[in-house]
């Protein structure tokens, strides 16, 4: 199985470098063709229609896993976590009770003790797996309430005597402003704390925000502290954060969905210093663990917590897990779960510790080479991170213009990001398959494509 996998893997990647990255389609073409040929009325062939959903994505989706896609997070994936999808496909294993599948929850609970342990947090943290970071950061905010307000679990937030509110920077998920939306806390409990100019949390801002809450009779919850924000990779200062949280009673949440993955490499992992003290993390291995979607891990140091935040009681479902063991149905925002954590398990069992700090570090070489390349010629780098992020402008472009032919030239996708209001070029390297090649070609493209074709031997002044 393995190998014939492997084939289709390895030809799937040479037929990607053919194709376009960005695809050239409207709404109407695919519900015309989806309308001609699907109406569900007779059997089809499966092999026939097949053939035609692989040819339908190959051409009609931006690829993702290209090289040359510095986009949003999404990465080339792991032949090991395609396996694991067919895997857990064909045996469909049902998560939500320890005794209904042992192996895989065992296989589950084993893969989150080694990260737990890398992250530093005690051994009796509770880790599981999420659909992928906003489940996850939902996690952490439910049983943060829980843990603080003993009455919330019963009787709701109108319970409290005073309204929580959550502190993090504007560079922080966007997922959080829809948690205080369902959670019934309502979006006014975000309090949008001031950046310093490397877009990292003004800790003298939380102060001030915390202490005038506290004088106005809202009740302080939680401060999220970002390890690697979406639009920029910046990683506000945790240990201060840290600190700060524990001297004032509050939960700290770190929000390390991309830049978690840092912490398996001995040569980045030093700029999460301080992620060991949180209450709660939330790590994505479907972004810089570079497995498919949709993976997402939630860990929290209060296993008390999160059991009181989940605890559910169905007779219908199989007995209690006996010993140590548990049923992650009573400890996790998910009911039915799927095996999500064979993607990470297989993948880090095949490239070992070390290889999967060098597909990480790779990244980083590549983004630091792109940094170069971009500098050399004339770009300003506007962002400052150690995360293989690069957010970039030159005076008087024409930043939607250009995005455009980028695309439309096929040379690359990258995406437009805000700095402090401004718009800029964003440029993620997601895949572990990016080579300097690429990263070189790119530039030289960019800079012909704005008329700089010799940038790199101008003075920028001159293009
Ligand atoms: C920092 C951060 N947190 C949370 C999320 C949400 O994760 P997901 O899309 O897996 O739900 C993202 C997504 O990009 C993110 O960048």
């Amino acid at each position: 199985m393995i190998f014939e996998i492997g084939n289709d893997f390895a030809r799937l990647q040479e037929e990607l470098l053919k194709g376009p990255i960005y695809p050239d389609v409207t709404p109407s073409e695919i519900r015309n063709y989806l309308a001609s040929r699907y109406d569900f009325a007779k059997s089809m062939d499966l092999n026939a229609v097949v053939a035609d959903v692989e040819q339908m994505l190959s051409t009609w989706q931006v690829q993702v896993t290209h090289p040359r896609y510095f986009g949003l997070f999404n990465p080339s994936v792991t032949l090991a976590s395609v396996i694991a999808d067919m895997l857990v496909a064909m045996y469909n294993p049902q998560l939500a009770a320890w005794r209904t599948s042992p192996a895989a929850n065992e296989i589950e609970r084993h893969t989150l003790g080694w990260l737990t342990a890398k992250f530093g947090l005690p051994a009796e943290t509770l880790a599981t797996f999420t659909s992928g970071g906003s489940e996850a950061n939902l996690s952490a905010v439910i049983v943060a309430l829980t843990r603080a307000f003993p009455r919330y679990g019963e009787h709701g937030l109108q319970s409290l005597s005073a309204t929580p509110a959550i502190y993090l920077t504007e560079e922080a998920h966007h997922s959080f402003s829809k948690i205080a939306h369902m959670t019934g806390l309502g979006r006014n409990a975000l309090r949008t704390i001031a950046t310093k100019p490397d877009l990292t949390m003004d800790l003298a801002d939380l102060e001030r925000r915390v202490a005038e809450d506290r004088r106005e009779g809202v009740a302080p919850l939680m401060v999220v502290g970002t390890a690697g924000t979406t639009a920029a990779g910046a990683i506000d200062p945790l240990p201060e954060i840290g600190r700060f949280c524990r001297d004032e009673g509050l939960w700290f949440h770190v929000d390390a969905a991309w830049g978690g993955a840092a912490i398996v490499s001995p040569a980045l992992r030093h700029h999460l210093k301080g992620i060991e003290s949180a209450d709660s993390i939330t790590c994505d291995a479907h972004k810089w663990f570079s497995v498919s979607m949709g993976s997402g891990m939630f860990f929290c140091r209060h296993p008390e917590s999160v059991a009181q935040a989940f605890r559910a009681d169905a007779a219908y479902m199989p007995g209690r897990a006996m010993g140590e063991a548990f049923d992650p149905y009573t400890s996790s925002v998910q009911w039915s779960r799927r095996f999500i954590g064979l993607k990470l398990f297989l993948t880090l069992a095949e490239n070992g510790e070390a290889g999967q700090a060098e597909m990480i570090e790779h990244q980083t070489r590549m983004a630091d080479v792109m940094r170069k390349a971009l500098a050399d010629s004339g770009w300003r780098i506007v962002n400052n991170t150690p995360l293989p992020l690069i957010c970039f402008t030159r005076d008087g472009l024409d930043l939607g213009g250009f995005l455009a032919s980028l695309r439309e030239n096929q040379i690359a996708w990258m995406s437009e990001a805000r700095i402090k209001g401004a718009p800029v070029v964003r440029a993620c390297v997601t895949s572990y398959k990016t080579t300097e090649n690429d990263v070189r070609w790119v530039v030289g493209e960019m800079n012909r494509l704005i008329g700089c074709e010799d940038a790199a031997q101008l003075a920028p002044a001159e293009c």
